[in-house]
């Protein structure tokens, strides 16, 4: 029998792509979300991607009563858990609202897998744990600190979960720990649909690309880095999405294994292990697709770092998986998406 899993926040960005990913790989899906930062049309477009009907159940993390329902009617192999809210700067001005979410929302459904016996666990943190790190790559030994709610929220899950493991060894908690994910499915039918003007580097780049934005404003050119601008470790969603089939993969191993050994709390870094630049994202932009975008240098903006790139070497030791898509890919396919879809999903 196919293993079941439950997606939670399965019609978003990352989800809808690890939906695909899931499902190629034999696994069988049941997304859970709310539809407050995405839409049924994403869920559509998975399902005619896959070409087959996508159980979907809309539905609140929090509401215990409704995944108790949805735990009765499946028995899932484990839960992977995107749902949560993302926006950094929202969660400064509400932060009652993004611990309410991501950390209560986390509990309510931990607390429904454990009554109904269901202790795989893969979780969506990121590397904004790591805060401004002391030294690069960034392992997965390295100190943690976080300087606002979103980041704060996925420290406290990531605490539960240790806590969780030690209190009962049966629990098998992957916490992936993602970089800067970016691009779309090479189909150009599914990918990023912010909602507002975007707050990433990339989306806002493919917007002024397509016409909807004017300039780029890059925050800062004085960071001690290649050419002054910041350097993030960019992930097209793709390979990300395998990343979490290579997770499932080792949590089926150790179920299976004879010494049926638990996998406890698991932190694993998804990222390139490379580093690019604002600028040469920018650059590779408009090789890749022809498109000029004009931009301007302005302040840095507060909270950011100069330098952020991961230590991918967990993640193929453990895992057996590696990113394989370049940052031209990534710009390609993020073009595929906006090009064809300039409104998103609308
Ligand atoms: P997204 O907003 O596109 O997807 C999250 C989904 O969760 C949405 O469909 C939303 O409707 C749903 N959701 C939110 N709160 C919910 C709730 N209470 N109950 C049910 N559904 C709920 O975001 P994404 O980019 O796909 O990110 C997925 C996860 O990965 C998030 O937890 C995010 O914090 C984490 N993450 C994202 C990035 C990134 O840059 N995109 C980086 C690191 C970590
Ligand atoms: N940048 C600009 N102009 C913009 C947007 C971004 O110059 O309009 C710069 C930033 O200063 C930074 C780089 O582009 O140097 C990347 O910025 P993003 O906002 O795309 O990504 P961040 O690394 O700041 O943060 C993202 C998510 C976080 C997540 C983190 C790690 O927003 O939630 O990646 O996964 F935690």
């Amino acid at each position: 029998m196919k293993n079941k899993i439950l997606v939670t926040g399965g019609a978003g960005y990352i989800g809808t792509h690890t939906c695909i990913a899931l499902h190629q790989a034999g696994y069988d899906i049941v997304i859970y979300d709310n539809l407050s930062n995405s839409s049924r049309e994403a869920v559509n477009r998975v399902s005619t991607l896959i070409d087959q009907p996508i159980e979907f159940i809309e539905g609140d993390i929090r509401d215990s009563e409704s995944l108790r329902k949805v735990f009765a009617a499946h028995q899932f192999f484990g839960v992977i858990h995107f749902a949560g809210l993302k926006a950094v700067g929202e969660s400064v001005a509400k932060p009652l609202m993004y611990y309410n979410n991501n950390v209560s929302g986390t509990i309510s459904l931990l607390e429904v897998m454990a009554e109904y016996e269901v202790k795989n666990f893969i979780f969506s943190s990121s590397a904004t744990v790591y805060g401004d790190p002391e030294t690069l790559p960034i392992d997965e030994n390295s100190k943690r600190s976080c300087t606002n709610p979103y980041g704060q929220s996925k420290l406290v899950v990531e605490h539960i979960l240790e806590d969780l493991a030690v209190s009962d060894k049966h629990w098998n908690l992957i916490t992936l720990r993602y970089f800067n994910p970016v691009g779309a499915h090479a189909s150009g039918q599914i990918g990023e649909d912010p909602n507002d003007i975007p707050n990433n580097l990339m989306p806002y780049i493919s917007q002024v690309a397509v016409g909807k934005l004017f300039k780029l404003s890059i925050f800062g050119n004085d960071y001690p880095t290649v050419d002054g601008t910041g350097v993030r470790d960019y992930i097209h969603v793709t390979d990300l999405a395998q990343g979490h089939v290579a997770a499932l993969n080792y949590l089926e191993q150790q179920d299976s294994s004879e010494k049926n050994s638990s996998v406890g709390f698991l932190p694993i870094n998804l990222g390139t292990g490379k580093g690019s630049s604002v600028l040469e994202l920018v650059t590779a932009f408009t090789d890749v697709t022809g498109q000029n975008i004009p931009y301007q240098f302005a302040d840095r903006r507060a909270g950011d770092i100069a330098s952020c790139y991961s230590s991918a070497t967990k993640a193929k030791t453990l895992l057996g998986w590696e990113a394989k898509l370049s940052i031209t890919d990534m710009c390609a396919d993020t073009w595929h998406w906006q090009s064809t879809n300039p409104n998103g999903y609308e």
